[in-house]
């Protein structure tokens, strides 16, 4: 088992990630024991029944439609009907989905109650479960309304990615690749070097490649909670992205579409000089050895470039793009402007 602690300057938070093979059940107890509640993925329930709490556990149906502020109320009301208090503790079990809407819960019950989050799928595992980020859809707007709320703990068992379908592997995947190619090139070898491994989902590799990802994303996190400099390097691949999913009317899984922004975002960089063709070759071979399909053409050139005008990252001045440079490391281009990206895809 690894063990890593987080400590976040700015909010005064330290809490700890422990990932490993088979440590579910005993914290689930421990959990459940201490008066706990847990808010638990449906589908992750009926899968894996015996290790739900025998009481105090809500069934969330997870999607990004019931991502909502009614099911958040639905939570709160359940937390309040079954007597949590200010000292209790809430724990996630499920994707993305369920550690947002169930962080959101913890971050305004009685003004915050302790989240602990117990990643299922891997994009939770190496992402969302680190870093604080909670929240809801709102006003047909992803994740619009939300709160930082720090968990108290992380507790990652790679059992539960071996009943994860091959597309949300790779959907997580993609953002381990991403956090490797931005911040450590060490870790871009060893997923390049053990991609059969890591594609049997063995145990011993995934509690690497979790754990990397996890210290690299608390890294960034510790350095930067409120994302105003360095937690935008977590952002490489993710401006195209954005374009395609909104273009392909989410047609292309969020993993799917990073994956083909970081190779036209590192086209980019190596047109405009900042990445040297190794590291292109490197970007767009790992991919596509993971399997990636990386082209894309725009559907429709108007909502490409509006998508693209409208991303988070753009200002008057232009986008601040996320690349990977010369040696692979991680840095931020300012003003970069939409038509030029447009220009990577031929229009
Ligand atoms: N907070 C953050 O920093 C952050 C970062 C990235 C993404 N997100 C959010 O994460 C969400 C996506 O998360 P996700 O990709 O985990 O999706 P998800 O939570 O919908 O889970 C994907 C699917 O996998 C199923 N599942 C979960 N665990 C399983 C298991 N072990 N075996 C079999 N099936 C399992 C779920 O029921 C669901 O159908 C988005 O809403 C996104 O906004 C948040």
């Amino acid at each position: 088992m690894t063990e890593l602690k987080v400590s976040i300057p700015v909010s005064g938070v330290n809490y700890k990630i422990l990932a490993g093979s088979g440590i579910a059940p005993e914290n689930m107890n421990n959990h459940f024991a201490s008066g706990g509640f847990t808010v638990a993925d449906g589908n992750v329930a009926d899968i894996y029944p015996r290790l739900m709490p025998s009481g105090r556990l809500y069934r969330y149906a997870a999607s990004e439609e019931n991502k909502t502020l009614a099911c958040l109320e639905d939570i709160l009301k359940w937390l309040r009907d079954e007597g949590a208090l200010r000292d209790g503790a809430l724990m996630a079990v499920g994707g993305g989905i369920t550690g947002d809407v169930a962080g959101f819960a913890a971050a305004v019950y009685m003004r915050g109650i302790k989240i602990i989050q117990m990643p299922t799928t891997l994009l939770a595992m190496v992402d969302s479960s680190v870093g604080g980020k909670t929240g809801v859809n709102f006003g047909g707007l992803k994740n619009n309304v939300g709160a930082f709320h720090q968990p108290s703990e992380v507790i990652i068992d790679v059992d539960f990615l071996r009943t994860l379908s091959d597309g949300e592997f790779l959907n997580g995947l993609a953002e381990s690749i991403k956090i490797a190619a931005v911040a450590d090139a060490d870790f871009f070898r060893f997923l390049k070097e053990n991609r059969l491994a890591v594609l049997e989902r063995d145990e011993k590799t995934m509690e690497t490649v979790v754990s990397r990802s996890c210290a690299l994303k608390a890294a960034i996190v510790e350095a930067d909670e409120k994302e105003s400099g360095l937690r935008k390097l977590l952002n490489f691949g993710h401006t195209i992205a954005h374009a395609i999913e909104t273009d392909s009317r989410h047609g292309i899984r969020h993993g799917c579409a990073v994956a083909m922004g970081m190779a036209y975002e590192t086209e980019y960089a190596f047109r405009r000089g900042i990445a040297d063709k190794d590291v292109l070759e490197a970007v767009r071979g790992i991919l596509t050895e993971y399997g990636y399909d990386l082209e894309y053409r725009p559907q429709n050139a108007d909502t490409f470039l509006k998508a693209l005008s409208k991303d988070k990252k753009a200002t008057r001045s232009g986008i601040s793009l996320a690349l990977t440079g010369k040696g692979m490391t991680g840095k931020i281009v300012n003003g970069v402007t939409p038509e030029e990206l447009c220009a990577l895809f031929g229009r």
